[in-house]
């Protein structure tokens, strides 16, 4: 079992190139089926779910390569159309290749995703979303047989949430169905906007992204073709290293980083005294006065405060003078991260979807478990500060998103290590 060791207490100081986002990558890479090309995906992140992504295209018959920092799919030949459950369970981001060979092969057979630690994660938006376009799904044994008779047909799909990965399903469906499709009430995440401008290079047409109106004009399959495409800067990990710096009072140049992509954080960071403003290459912070607390946090869909940012800027609060609260709105279970900060000695209380932070002057290096992925970014976010050694352990767990945490921290002082 493979843990980090961190030594904190040290103030941070340094400059760091921000990874390719995963959450932008993993849908990228499903898109590439609807191709029947080769693309080049650069800044892609060597995360575990990334490599995850590259075995369930493998296994569908594709060519799958890294080099260097890029990956090279080929999905000219695609002769399976079979996931596997094993290959599903790894990633929540397995039920996005549903859309997307639903729009390259026109069936499939896959099964429920994984990655649930963090409450229930329904799919029903998603397959009600396909079904609108004609999608025939059935669902026996936990696989879901999925067709399109008589193919899929542009319609207008109204989400009841703006979700994420239902709007990428129905976004990579809809690529090649006959007319036009309008999500409305769509996401409107960066990471959608990527995935739209990665489509439309391939020779989609997909106009509105990043408004909660997208619309789709289906083209004929044959028209679509690789390219190269660069992934953008994750928002996550830049959030994460701008919190490690703002805790322990340091300053972090992080290089490729972008504030458009994350100002609900940035405001929130502003307001507790760090001072953060854009350089020609990428993002600065300082947080030389010390933090104080903001009063509430809630998380929303973009571009509200990011779930995904919410243990991370917790971990950062645990330090801040005074009491601050933060409402989980998106998922039921993403507080696992309390009882293990509390173990470094933060005070922090939680009822329901509600956590109650009051800062404390010090906080303590300890044994702790990272309970899932951004989770377990927020433990070493306050490691980073705590007096003495802190020994995270399932590391597997961070892995999933973040491209060697301990390299990255170190490269901004921090004493951190990854003991095999
Ligand atoms: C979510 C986040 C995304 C984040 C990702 C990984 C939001 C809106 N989405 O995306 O930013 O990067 O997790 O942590 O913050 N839901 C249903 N039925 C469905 C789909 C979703 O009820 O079919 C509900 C979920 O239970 C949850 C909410 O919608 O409460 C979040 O949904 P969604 O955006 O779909 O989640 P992800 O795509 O996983």
């Amino acid at each position: 079992m493979q843990r980090l060791k961190i030594e904190g207490g040290h103030r941070l100081c340094g400059e760091l190139e921000i990874q390719g986002a995963k959450n932008s990558v993993l849908p990228i890479l499903s898109a590439c089926v609807l191709t029947g090309d080769e693309v080049r995906l650069n800044r892609c992140p060597p995360l575990s779910d990334v490599y995850a992504a590259m075995r369930i295209l493998s296994c569908l018959g594709c060519k799958c390569k890294r080099d260097g920092t890029s990956v090279i799919v080929d999905t000219a030949v695609l002769d399976k159309n079979v996931i596997s459950d094993a290959l599903m369970r790894r990633m929540r981001s397995s039920i996005i290749f549903l859309g997307a060979l639903l729009g390259s092969v026109g069936e499939c057979t896959l099964s429920f995703p994984g990655g649930c630690e963090l409450g229930p994660r329904p799919i029903d938006l998603h397959l009600s979303a396909l079904r609108q376009l004609g999608a025939q799904i059935d669902e026996a044994h936990g696989r879901l047989i999925c067709s399109c008779p008589k193919g899929l047909k542009g319609t207008l799909i109204n989400l009841s949430f703006p979700s994420v990965g239902a709007t990428e399903n129905v976004m990579l469906a809809a690529v090649t169905a006959k007319g036009e499709t309008v999500i409305s009430n769509a996401a409107r995440e960066p990471e959608i906007c990527d995935l739209a401008e990665f489509l439309n290079r391939c020779g989609a047409k997909i106009s509105g992204a990043g408004s909660s109106r997208i619309k789709i004009k289906g083209v004929p399959r044959s028209q679509l073709h690789g390219c190269e495409f660069d992934i953008m800067p994750d928002r996550i990990a830049t959030v994460t290293y701008m919190c490690a710096a703002a805790i322990t009072g340091g300053e972090a140049k992080l290089k490729g980083a972008r504030s458009c992509d994350i100002e609900a954080v940035i405001n929130l960071l502003r307001q507790s005294g760090c001072s953060v403003y854009e350089c020609c290459d990428g993002l600065y912070i300082s947080s030389s006065k010390g933090l104080k607390a903001v009063r509430s946090v809630r998380t929303q869909p973009y571009p509200g405060f990011p779930t995904d940012a919410q243990a991370i800027v917790m971990a950062c609060m645990t330090r801040a003078q005074g009491t601050g609260i933060f409402v989980e709105d998106i998922f039921e279970n993403r507080f696992r991260h309390v009882d293990e900060l509390v173990r470094m000695g933060a005070d922090i209380k939680t009822e329901g979807r509600v956590a109650v932070v009051s800062g404390v002057s010090s906080l303590s290096g300890a044994n702790v478990v990272a309970p899932d992925l951004r989770g377990g970014a927020a433990l070493c976010v306050a490691a980073c500060a705590a007096q003495g050694e802190t020994l995270i352990s399932n590391v597997e767990l961070i892995d999933r998103g973040y491209d060697s945490i301990e390299c990255a921290l170190a490269r901004l002082g921090v004493k951190a290590e990854r003991k095999v």
